[in-house]
């Protein structure tokens, strides 16, 4: 199959996510509705009982408090069924030590999809890695249940989750101080003023010469944004 006879189209930045109704570990869920208001990390798994996919759920269940006080829930998704799922999950707490992480318990919703009906809508089975599992993909949805941030990886390589939260303060720091986020940045790091594509107000800008705002030429301004800043805005969401 290639990309053009896909039945479904794949779901893109700025589109609204895909609604389904699933069943996961949590019980059922309405998504994205039921978690309107909060951030959304919506990420699919190759298969249970797999030792990349268990590290990753390990490092993700041990951030997740973090990712909540940025008003960011998690919900997992493979196409295997829920009893594996829950003897999956469990197998973990009372067996994996990982990295100094132990009894780890997953509180997150586990999205059962045997029927492949929730990966397929978001693109997450692609057929050139596997017809049967579904990529490492991860879709960011913002609190009105837009897509903002789309990553795909192989299934040989386990995602890197100080990278996924980086995104969501990212994100969230564009949000709130209409700015943009450069190469590597992280809170205390210089932004970029104002987004990229208003170059109108770039020149503007350049020419009112703003004390904070350092041009080095029309269309590349920075200025400081204070880490403390970007953190109290996290935590007030
Ligand atoms: C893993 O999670 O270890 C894995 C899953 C599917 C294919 C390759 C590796």
């Amino acid at each position: 199959m290639d990309a053009t006879q896909l039945a479904v189209p794949m779901p893109r930045i700025g589109d609204k996510a895909p609604a389904f109704t699933a069943v996961t570990t949590q019980g059922q869920i309405n998504f994205p509705e039921q978690f309107s208001g909060s951030w959304v990390i919506l990420f699919s798994h190759p298969a249970d009982f797999t030792p990349v996919c268990t590290s990753e759920f390990m490092t993700f269940a041990t951030m997740e408090d973090q990712f909540a006080q940025a008003n960011c829930r998690l919900v997992g998704l493979s196409i295997d069924g829920l009893y594996s799922h829950i003897a999956w999950l469990r197998t973990i707490k009372e067996k994996i030590e990982f990295k100094g992480m132990k009894n780890v318990e997953v509180k997150f919703p586990l999205i059962e999809d045997i029927t492949m009906e929730v990966a397929e809508k978001y693109g997450m089975i692609q057929p050139g890695e596997s017809t049967t599992k579904a990529v490492r993909a991860v879709f960011v949805i913002d609190p009105k249940g837009i897509i903002r941030t789309i990553i795909y990886y192989p299934l040989s390589l386990g995602r890197n989750f100080d990278e996924l939260y980086r995104v969501i303060v990212a994100l969230q720091t564009a949000d709130a101080f209409s700015v943009a986020t450069p190469a590597d940045w992280r809170p205390g790091d210089p932004v970029i003023v104002p987004p990229a594509g208003s170059c109108g107000v770039a020149k503007e800008r350049m020419e009112a010469k703003e004390d904070d705002v350092t041009c080095y030429d029309w269309f590349f301004c920075t200025k400081q944004l204070p880490k403390e800043k970007v953190f109290d805005m996290i935590l007030k969401k």
